[in-house]
């Protein structure tokens, strides 16, 4: 059994969703996962004290949290060290055209490079249209970028296009990793 730090970030809610059901599955494979928001580390947080760490954050305005960053960098040499893994969420991981994969793959790419963090495992996963959590400038916007995109637009509700499927997949992936089968 391995403890498994589950490090996120999450503006609107939905990476956060989407690290709870990381953090199911590896709980039936056998681990003992913690979930912890990155903008909220308790001061006592060590890194060390795991064997393993999953980090997920979402793309607002072509980047990925600050917070979050920060985390990688400042625990750079243990996420090098440990099995580790980075998922992002994002609207244009739930567009479906091969441009818009490869743009969410490019945003991913560009926090990695950016932090200069190499994981064993990666995803991008498409996000939510939180209409209710918006104030009315944001609802706006994300209206309009539906409507050009394809996503839903009635504001009356929200939206998820997170495919549950892909999250199972890559939680297996990360399971493996951690019992030592990831090569
Ligand atoms: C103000 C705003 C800006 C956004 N900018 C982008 C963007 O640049 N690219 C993208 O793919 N998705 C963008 N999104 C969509 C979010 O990534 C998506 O809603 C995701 O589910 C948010 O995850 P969270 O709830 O964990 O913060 C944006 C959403 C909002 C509200």
């Amino acid at each position: 059994m391995a403890r498994v730090a589950l490090v996120y970030g999450t503006t609107e809610g939905q990476t956060a969703t989407v690290a709870e059901r990381v953090a199911a599955a590896l709980t039936d494979r056998g681990h003992d996962p913690v979930l912890v928001h990155a903008k909220h580390l308790p001061p006592d947080f060590s890194l060390d004290e795991y064997d393993g760490c999953v980090v997920g954050a979402s793309v607002h305005y072509r980047r990925h949290q600050r917070y979050v960053a920060r985390f990688v960098r400042d625990h750079l040499t243990t996420l090098n060290e440990v099995p580790s893994a980075f998922f992002s969420v994002s609207m244009t991981a739930a567009t479906g055209t091969p441009e818009a994969d490869a743009t969410a793959r490019g945003l991913l790419e560009a926090f990695l490079a950016d932090t200069g963090w190499t994981p064993d495992a990666t995803a991008v996963f498409a996000g939510a249209l939180k209409y209710s959590e918006y104030g009315l400038l944001t609802r706006f916007l994300m209206k309009r970028i539906a409507r050009k995109y394809g996503g839903e637009t009635d504001t009356s509700r929200d939206h998820e296009y997170t495919e549950w499927d892909a999250v199972e997949r890559f939680s297996g992936e990360v399971a493996d990793l951690l019992d030592g089968d990831g090569d």
